[in-house]
């Protein structure tokens, strides 16, 4: 656990960096900071292994005082990761990497052992890669190589500023995603510094808002989206809010299980009698064999044409259903480019499981705080 107590961080000309801060990041958490440029985010960050001193207040680590630890050996138990990735350009990769390995004098075969599990852990081939210099890899590269070397010796807190920042929107998309397969086996506490809102609300388990070295707001991703305490917030999440929610959302927990569907071979009589007791106009066909979807029939083709087999509308499964772990956003999306205002949802074998209505995303979007509460709900 970290804690920022009353922090201030005043340089000698009166500036303040950081202005009473007040944070607590609980263990195996990711606490993104986030907030203008100048706010106060790596200043905050190097208060915590000390590379910047704090003026006033303190910061605990595990109930500790950061000043009570030497500068050094504080050091070595955070991995940090910085904006410009900081690799040493005359080291060879498995070097860079070993660096606080080799710091805490741990013998080389077990330096080794570590830094090839790193390498592999990020994605890159220590036997291709490991000899190679900094300027011989990719940006992409680079900057999971800087993420190993940050987790070197297997501190139990990584600070991370801008990790991600020195590469194109896709590779670093990649990289997040990476990245948080890594925390959920390592599952450190970490410190995460960016400026991009959408790289906060994927990443973080909370979010700490920042202005002029002030928090204005420290949340779940869901309750920063939902319930902004202020205008600054409001604008700084962009307007686009309740779209970015739906991100948060999937589609298990948003889909109701029994919505208008019915066999490729009912009769007229069933097809009727199934639209009408889910007032609807319309309904999933299933295949009668094994419930997989084939597509759709409409009351007025259904009147038309006499029978389903002539009305239906066949369509590939893949096409108009999601999964049952997309994202309700990308329920909307399908939903929208198909005018229903129902979007099937399907499992991995194509069966129809369900759907996601545009109600239920309406009120998702509306309801504050429901994401939060859906994980409660799951922990129990
Ligand atoms: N030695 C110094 N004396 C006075 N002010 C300083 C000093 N060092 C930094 N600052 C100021 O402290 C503020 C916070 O800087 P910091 O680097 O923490 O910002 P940041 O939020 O990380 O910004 P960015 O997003 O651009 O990286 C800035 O306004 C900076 O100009
Ligand atoms: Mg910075």
């Amino acid at each position: 656990m970290i804690e920022f107590k009353d922090v201030i961080k005043e340089y000698p000309n009166g500036f303040r960096a950081v202005d009473n801060l007040n944070l607590t990041v609980r263990d195996g958490e990711i606490c993104v900071l986030i907030g203008p440029s100048g706010c106060g985010k790596t200043t905050a960050l190097r208060m915590v292994n000390r590379l910047i001193d704090v003026t006033r207040g303190e910061i605990l680590i595990n109930g500790q005082p950061n000043d009570e630890f030497e500068p050094e050996v504080l050091r070595r138990q955070i991995g940090y990761a910085i904006q410009q990735i900081g690799l040493l350009p005359h080291m060879t990769i498995r070097d860079n990497v070993a660096i606080v390995p080799r710091l805490l004098d741990w013998d080389e075969e077990r330096v080794r052992q570590r830094v090839d599990l790193l390498l592999d852990m990020v994605g890159i081939d220590p036997g291709i890669q490991g000899d190679k210099y900094p300027r011989q890899l990719s940006g992409g590269q680079q900057q999971r190589v800087g993420v190993a070397r940050a987790l070197g010796a297997d501190p139990p807190i990584m600070l991370m500023d801008e990790p991600f920042g020195a590469v194109d929107p896709i590779t670093r998309a990649i990289l997040q995603e990476e990245f948080l397969q890594i925390q959920q086996e390592v599952g450190k506490t970490i410190i995460f510094v960016t400026h991009d809102i959408d790289e906060a609300i994927y990443m973080g388990d909370r979010i700490a808002l920042l202005r002029a070295g002030r928090l204005v707001q420290y949340d779940t991703p869901d309750d920063l989206l939902a319930l902004p305490r202020d205008d600054f917030v409001r604008e700084f999440v962009g307007t686009d809010r309740s779209l970015k929610r739906l991100h948060l959302i999937s589609v298990r927990d948003s889909m109701m299980n029994n919505v208008p569907c019915c066999d490729d071979d009912a009769t007229l009589q069933e097809v009727t009698a199934c639209l009408d007791r889910h007032h609807s106009d319309s309904a999933f066909v299933v295949d009668a064999g094994n419930g997989k979807l084939l597509g759709w029939v409409e009351r007025p083709a259904l009147v038309e044409y006499g029978s389903l087999s002539e009305a239906m509308h066949h369509a590939p499964a893949a096409s108009i259903a999601v999964p049952e772990d997309a994202t309700a956003r990308e329920a909307l999306s399908v939903l929208l480019s198909h005018s229903f205002d129902l979007t099937p949802v399907i499992d991995a074998e194509g069966v129809l499981t369900g759907g996601v209505s545009i109600q239920r995303l309406q009120d998702l979007v509306e309801e504050p705080g429901i994401h939060a509460a859906m994980q409660r709900e799951r922990g129990r």
